[in-house]
């Protein structure tokens, strides 16, 4: 079902992305591929429906849970983790690792304990793929173990590791090809960037989708959908849901942005008061250093110094929220306007 809330595991289910999955499929072999797009581009989808379609092992893991600072243990429960939930391709291959129940267990502690290289070497006995969903999370003090470990198996070519992010610049950030004090520093990566749809796209998408679900909508509503939602797959997902239960369009874009609002909330709550500023003055059409600069000090009735600044609006870049000072979702736009 096109609609389906959850991402999408089977082509059938995904609209149009054969590109993508074409070409995710036909670099595995290669050490490292990203997957990237803003938030509801259709990453984590996009992934599963490729790993579902190749012949080789996969284990997912999925970072987005990871708290900011998070312990070995945290990282070593989360590997185990995906680990576990694809232990039956894996079985012979992990049989060296304790397996406890249906428990991977690495141990993070004492003498007997499974390093990530121990780990990664064991599995790079056969192909298999390594997928890390939302990988921008691992970055902080425990990912120099990981890291090393990525660099380690990268020359061994049979484990492809598959990195998601929906914070791309976060996400290069911890690849680090360009820093030369990474483990990664020159190694080379694969990328796909996963785009909306276009406005034709757009509305094939949602007319296909309702027509599965035995709905006729107008042409208007349809188009409408596309210019509020801009063509991000997730929204319009949101929406053809929504909509097919009888909500307006309006109070569907209501709650989207509520969603959006909560999400942006999280996003700066370290700092919500100036970051909420800077957000509220782009979302208002501030579009230079200057006006931006004005605005926040006007509202904060005091100087903000430029390099504060300028870390806070490259922070939003890295974070995929803005762009050239404007919003790369137009519902979080909506959202920034209501930030306090
Ligand atoms: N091409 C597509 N066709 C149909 N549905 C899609 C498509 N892309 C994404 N979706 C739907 O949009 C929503 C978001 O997709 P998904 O979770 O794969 O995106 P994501 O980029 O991983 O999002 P997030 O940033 O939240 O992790 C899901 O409901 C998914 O089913
Ligand atoms: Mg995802």
């Amino acid at each position: 079902m096109l609609f389906d809330e959850r991402p999408k595991e089977r082509r059938e289910d995904l609209y149009d992305r054969e590109r993508e999955i074409d070409e995710i499929k036909g670099n595995v072999g290669r050490s490292i591929i990203l997957i990237t797009g803003i938030r509801r581009i259709g990453k984590t989808s996009v992934l599963k429906v490729a790993l579902n379609e190749v012949d080789i092992p996969a284990v997912i893991v999925d970072a987005r849970g990871l708290r900011r600072n998070y312990s070995r243990a945290d990282l070593y429960r989360l590997i185990a983790h995906g680990l576990t939930s694809s232990l039956d391709k894996l079985r012979d291959l992990i049989s060296g690792i304790r397996v406890m129940g249906l428990e991977v267990e690495l141990s993070w502690r004492g003498r007997d304990s499974l390093s990530l290289i121990e780990l990664f070497d064991k599995l790079n006995e056969r192909k298999i793929i390594i997928a890390i969903d939302e990988a921008q999370r691992l970055r902080g003090p425990q990912s120099n173990e990981l890291k090393d470990a990525l660099a380690h198996s990268y020359d061994n070519r049979n484990i492809t590791f598959i990195l998601t992010g929906s914070e791309a610049g976060l996400l290069h950030d911890f690849v680090g090809v360009e820093d030369a004090s990474s483990p990664l520093y020159g190694r080379f990566y694969f990328e796909v960037k996963l785009d909306r749809l276009s406005r034709d796209q757009s509305i094939d998408f949602l007319s296909k989708g309702f027509e599965q679900l035995n709905l006729r909508v107008s042409e208007e509503v349809l188009e409408r959908a596309y210019e509020e939602f801009d063509g991000i797959p997730g929204w319009l997902t949101f929406f053809g849901n929504a909509y097919s239960s009888g909500i307006s369009l309006e109070r569907i874009k209501i709650m989207a942005v509520r969603t959006a609002l909560e999400e942006l909330k999280n996003m700066i709550r370290d700092n919500p008061r100036r970051y909420g500023l800077v957000l509220r003055a782009i979302a208002e059409g501030k579009r230079s250093w200057s006006d931006i600069k004005e605005y926040v000090e006007e509202r904060e009735g005091s100087m903000i110094s430029s390099s504060v600044l300028s870390n806070i609006i490259r922070n939003l870049e890295d974070m995929s929220v803005i762009s050239r000072y404007e919003f790369l979702d137009p519902v979080y736009r909506e959202a920034a306007k209501l930030l306090e």
